[in-house]
């Protein structure tokens, strides 16, 4: 039998629609939620997905501030605008794009950015608060994944949830949500003996490589839910998740595709992150 085909674009959008209601509450409350982007230098995914970021602000009646810079920008210079930022009243998120040139240091910059502005949640205090289960703004494609299991009609708890990749923006926290949602939960990665094995013991697993096509069938339980949360580009120009997609079909109970899966929850989750932080800092 054929699994349930997640479907990340209709959930994304009926989240959008809640996050919309919200939004209206609170500006009749005088709060419009703001998303400050900055965007340094030319890589062009990272302008392809600012300008989604800057039009998903307009779609739900955010504020949003796009500060695009030369790739000649000192460290200097960004630190200046965050500390801007940080301090602007109608600015409750602050998103700067990675990666960033190789002559600003990255972790300068992530621990710059206030922590309630912190809608990344890539600042040691959000990864901190995300451990330990207090109240922090969670980093987008984690929580983009959990939604997408709960909405599926998934339940997490005392399942066994097997995550494959260790990253510190994907791997690590997902693994962390899940255990909040109280399942068991294995990370595997590049050094795991016998990862087949492994894999085929959850009955969530949920992908996230960087390695196009590289979870075949017998990675997948009958049964399994399957969370693909690669975006690799093929030599043709598609795109392609870490699982194989066709090969897995008729194993899993649900997958989700590439693209459609959890691509489009990663930007709903940000404008969710924005909205909350909006609520905390208030005017
Ligand atoms: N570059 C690719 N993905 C992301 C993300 O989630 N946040 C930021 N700041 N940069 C990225």
């Amino acid at each position: 039998m054929s699994a349930q085909r997640i479907d990340g674009k209709q959930i994304s959008e009926s989240i959008r629609k809640e996050l919309a209601r919200e939004a209206e509450q609170l500006k009749s409350q005088g709060i419009v939620p703001g998303l400050a982007v900055v965007l340094v230098g030319e890589d062009p995914a990272s302008k392809v997905y600012v300008g989604s970021k800057e039009k998903a602000c307009h779609q739900l009646g955010f504020y949003s501030e796009v500060h695009r810079l030369p790739e000649s920008t000192t460290q200097e210079e960004l630190l200046a605008l965050i500390d801007r930022l940080n301090a602007q009243p109608t600015v409750h998120g602050i998103l700067v794009q990675l990666p960033l040139p190789r002559h600003i240091d990255e972790k300068a910059v992530i621990d710059a950015i206030a922590p309630e502005k912190d809608v990344d949640g890539f600042h040691p205090i959000s990864v901190g608060n995300l451990v330990i289960g207090d109240d922090s703004l969670l980093p987008c494609t984690p929580a983009g994944v959990i939604e997408l299991i709960k909405r599926s009609g998934v339940e997490i708890a005392g399942k066994h949830a097997v995550v494959i990749g260790r990253s510190n923006i994907v791997g690590k926290p997902v693994a962390m949500l899940l255990l909040r949602e109280n399942a068991t939960v294995t990370i595997c990665h590049s050094r795991t003996a016998d990862l087949p094995a492994i894999a085929r013991q959850a009955d969530i697993l949920v992908v996230a490589i960087g390695r196009p096509k590289a979870i075949r069938r017998d990675c997948v339980k009958p049964g399994a839910v399957v969370i693909d949360v690669g975006v690799n580009r093929l030599p043709d120009g598609k795109l392609a998740g870490d699982v194989d997609y066709d090969d897995c079909l008729d194993v899993a109970g649900a997958i989700t595709p590439v693209p459609g899966g959890v691509g489009p929850m990663t930007i709903t989750m940000l404008m969710k992150n924005t909205l909350e932080a909006a609520k905390r800092i208030g005017r």
